[in-house]
């Protein structure tokens, strides 16, 4: 069966085929990073405009690429949240249509449950159980999935996630949004350690994280220093730098915490570099496999949502009848089985 995939709970408007028995047939995403960039961050109204428009051409472009019709998609899968509920509207409406017009079925997912599977895209896919790290921008955690639906919360951030860390760094910073990836790029002609920044809640014992602290201490700094550009570079290393080690040590102590020997890295900062090279060699080090999702499956996408789509009807899950709700508000926990609320 093939599976169209719809994101639109942010700022990405992504859109894939998942067929269940040849996998990925094809997706396309439209950023709106440019459009939100003038203001600095999302705008929420903007954003589900944008939605609006990209929507069904991004449909027609992966069917097309795919040499596929419209009449070939057997279900309709869509993030129903977490997310920005006028956007994540836009998406629940267009499948629900979509899906009621085709005679198929239309399954709403959680935003997390899709990046969270994402890593077993990627081939080789790791088996479950495993430990997922999942770091997104709004969302830092550590989670033990046994399997679709099966999802133990081990840790969390007590405050801002880490890809928020990053965004709100770069902010002070006068960089682009979003942050993450400005500061990996001028971290590689920076020095950490020239400035020195805390690792908050490193040796607390437990997998929680704290990222607050760091946006402050890199305010001072800021307001203290005039930087120049190497100064800038040399800030953008450490924050990277702190942001890293806090994730690596407690992504090690959950491995050890459960006893188990594979690790997953979900969400956009799970496309940051260094993250991966140091997670990477001390996980090796260790005897445990990290499994990434492709680049471009590590930020939002459609394929994650067509992909958790299809595992979740394999399961014989799906919505009755022609109403729906979008979610903006959703604790990953509540999908652990039997997966409840899925039906609206
Ligand atoms: O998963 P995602 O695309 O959207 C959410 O669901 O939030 O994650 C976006 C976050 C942003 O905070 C962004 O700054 C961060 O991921 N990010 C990165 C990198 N690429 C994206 N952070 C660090 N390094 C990167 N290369
Ligand atoms: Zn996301």
């Amino acid at each position: 069966m093939v599976v169209l995939g719809i994101e639109t709970s942010c700022d990405e408007t992504g859109v894939a085929l998942y067929d269940t028995r040849r996998g990925l047939l094809g997706h396309a995403l439209h950023s709106q990073v440019a459009m939100h960039a003038e203001y600095g961050g999302v705008v929420p109204e903007l954003a589900s405009r944008d939605h609006i428009r990209r929507l069904l051409p991004l449909t027609r472009q992966v069917l097309e690429r795919a040499k596929l019709g419209i009449r070939d998609i057997g279900a309709v899968a869509y993030t129903q949240g977490p997310g920005l509920a006028g956007a994540l509207l836009v998406g629940a409406s267009a499948a629900h249509g979509l899906a009621y017009a085709l005679g198929v079925p239309a399954i709403g997912l959680h935003h997390l449950e899709g990046h969270l599977l994402s890593p077993l895209l990627a081939d080789p896919a790791p088996e479950f159980p495993f430990v997922a790290l999942l770091v997104s921008g709004g969302h830092s955690q550590l989670m033990r999935v046994g399997g679709v639906g099966d999802y133990t919360l081990l840790g969390e951030t007590v405050d801002d996630a880490a890809g928020e860390a990053f965004d709100k760094s770069a902010k002070l910073l006068g960089l682009g949004y979003p942050g993450g990836p400005e500061i990996a790029r001028l971290a590689q002609r920076g020095q950490a350690g020239r400035f020195q920044l805390p690792r908050p809640m490193i040796a607390s014992g437990d997998v929680n994280f704290s990222f607050s602290g760091l946006k402050t201490a890199v305010m001072t700094l800021v307001n203290k220093h005039p930087l120049d550009d190497q100064g800038r570079a040399d800030l953008c290393a450490e924050v990277q730098a702190a942001i890293v080690d806090v994730l690596v040590a407690k992504s090690l102590a959950a491995l050890e915490d459960t006893d188990l020997t594979r690790l997953v890295v979900a969400g956009g900062v799970g496309a940051n570099r260094l993250l991966r090279e140091r997670l990477t060699a001390r996980a090796d080090a260790r005897g445990c496999t990290v499994y990434y999702p492709d680049l471009e499956f590590c930020t939002d996408n459609g394929a994650m949502i067509a992909f958790a789509g299809a595992k979740r009807l394999e399961r014989n899950e799906q919505e009755d009848g022609l109403s729906f709700s979008v979610r903006p508000r959703w604790d990953l926990e509540e999908l652990t089985p039997p997966a409840a609320g899925l039906a609206s």
